[in-house]
């Protein structure tokens, strides 16, 4: 492996008399917030073939359909269980129009995708269809309003659309469309990057804009109130936060930031081809996004120290460079194992702040960035799961159960942020070789996931339980041959979660041997 010069191993934990590589100490007696299920949120955006191909064929299509909707996938979502999708934008919200999407689909006005490669769409999929989809997943939806190019009277009667039973001309109109109650949707969004694609505004003007839109957001059901979210900043601009929480009106529940692994904007990096120094580079650099949610929440403390406004992440993950031969703008990646260490070390992270971080929205769902799912649209259609699927799939129990604090006691690796010598005043960043959250589920078992980073050593790892009782330990674990491994449509099982046996629990000790390179997550009941 190239540049492994760069990646030092500076400190040895404190271990004197035991063979372990690291200890974990889970402090089950002092448990912590609870784990929105909303932290594993997904997204779906038009944008390149997440919607169209991805998640939508069409009754027609030679490829199996539920009513339109890609069965595969549907099916593989299902599993997933996934709590919230997000739609339809990104950016393609503030350009979006949803009468257009509305009546029958033969008749829908067609519209050309600005903001994603001036792809043209037939508006086929509209609120019906994504709604309707989420009904289905058992998901809640969360709809991006239209505040760049809309108007308050658009979202205003969309919100009476979805939301009103009977006797308003949305809900009237709803029922001539073929559905007769509402949705009632919860998850509202006022605008999506408003600084930038969604109007490039400053803090002070949207800020009176979600004053003036929210205004008028009515509920139309008292047992479920709209539930607001406001654009909020780019990565770490706290003073867009500064701004809109001293300003705003009191509507907003939440409050969203986006955040990307990306180390440059004008060059992205290949998915699949990257050495050492990348893989170590881009677990650092996704780490990142702690400092940014606790200097968005020390604002949010200072205003809100009741904590009634949620910070949502609701885009995170990986950007890589397009996969050659595929269209530009459309954003399409392949996913490997080092997208999965990405996202394990995130979700160990969100688990340690939901106090106030209350949704996280992974980009995106199907086809686009650091996706579930890759779909082809060739013939009958193939499909692969990506590991970043696998790595949800695995944390499924972590949802809506009590996060438990972890001291981790474990070796440091030293990651240059430039592929240089180390030089005097360098940005290094420490990057722990291991990475590790606990929580209490519903049911009383303990739930631990554990990733170990290194590409080259495994790691034993002691785990004292704070006195927590554990007859049996199960467990499944992500690794692969080789950090850049992938599924594709003619390998599909490159890369998958399988049973792990390597956790042994004596005398109150949990001994866990991680292979390099690999996510476990234990259950212990
Ligand atoms: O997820 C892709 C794009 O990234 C979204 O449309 C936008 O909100 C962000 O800049």
């Amino acid at each position: 492996m190239k540049k492994l010069t760069t990646l030092v191993i500076t400190a040895l934990c404190a271990l004197t008399v035991s063979a372990q590589d690291a200890t974990v100490k889970v402090n089950t007696t002092k448990p912590g917030y609870k784990i929105n299920k909303e932290i594993y949120g997904q997204f779906a955006e038009h944008l390149g073939s997440c919607i169209y191909g991805g998640l939508w064929v069409g009754k027609d299509s030679q490829i199996p359909n539920i009513d339109g909707y890609r069965k595969d996938v549907f099916n593989a979502l299902k599993d997933l269980q996934i709590p919230v999708l997000r739609w339809p934008g990104g950016c393609f919200a503030d350009d979006y129009h949803w009468r257009d999407g509305i009546g029958p689909q033969s008749q829908r006005p067609s519209l050309r995708n600005n903001n994603w490669g001036g792809t043209m769409e037939d508006n086929s999929f509209g609120t019906h269809e994504f709604l309707n989809l989420c009904e289905m997943l058992g998901c809640e939806p969360y709809i991006s309003g239209n505040v760049g190019s809309g108007t308050v009277e658009e979202m205003v009667k969309w919100v009476e659309y979805m939301n009103s039973e009977s006797g308003t001309p949305m809900a009237e109109l709803r029922k001539k469309n073929g559905r007769e109650h509402a949705w009632n949707v919860k998850y509202f969004g006022i605008g999506n990057e408003a600084w930038g694609c969604g109007g490039n505004m400053r803090a002070e003007y949207y800020t009176d804009l979600f004053r003036r839109y929210s205004t008028y957001m009515r509920d139309y059901n008292p047992e479920k109130p709209l539930f607001l979210i406001a654009s909020g900043s780019n990565a770490g601009d706290a003073s867009w936060t500064e701004v809109f929480m001293k300003n705003q009106n009191g509507r907003a529940r939440g409050l969203s930031v986006h955040y990307y692994t990306v180390k440059d904007w004008d060059n992205h990096g290949s998915a699949t081809n990257f050495d050492a120094h990348s893989y170590y580079n881009t677990l650092a650099l996704c780490r990142d996004i702690e400092p940014i949610i606790k200097l968005h929440s020390d604002v949010m403390d200072k205003y809100d120290p009741q904590k009634k406004v949620g910070l949502m992440a609701d885009e995170w993950g990986t950007w890589w460079d397009e996969e050659p031969g595929t269209i530009k703008g459309h954003l399409y990646q392949q996913n490997t194992m080092r997208d999965a260490m990405v996202a394990a070390l995130s979700l160990d992270i969100f688990h340690q702040h939901t106090d106030r971080l209350k949704m996280a929205n992974i980009a995106q769902v199907v086809n686009v960035l650091q996706s579930m799912i890759l779909t082809d649209q060739v013939g009958q259609g193939h499909m692969v799961l990506t590991p970043t699927y696998y790595i949800f799939k695995m944390y499924k129990p972590f949802m809506e159960a009590t996060n438990i604090p972890v001291d981790i006691n474990c070796q440091t690796l030293d990651v240059l942020h430039d592929d240089q010598k180390p030089a005097e005043g360098d940005n290094i960043k420490k990057l722990p070789v291991i990475s590790c959250s606990a929580a209490k589920t519903q049911s009383g078992s303990l739930v631990i996931a554990l990733s170990n980073v290194s590409l080259e050593k495994k790691q034993e790892v002691a785990i004292d339980l704070d006195g927590y009782k554990a007859k049996t330990v199960t467990g499944s674990v992500l690794t692969s041959k080789k950090v850049a491994d992938y599924n594709d449509f003619q390998h599909p099982d490159v890369v998958k979660a399988t049973d792990f046996k390597q956790a042994k629990l004596k005398g109150g000790k949990l001994t866990v041997t991680l292979p390099a390179m690999s996510t476990v997550v234990l259950e212990l009941k």
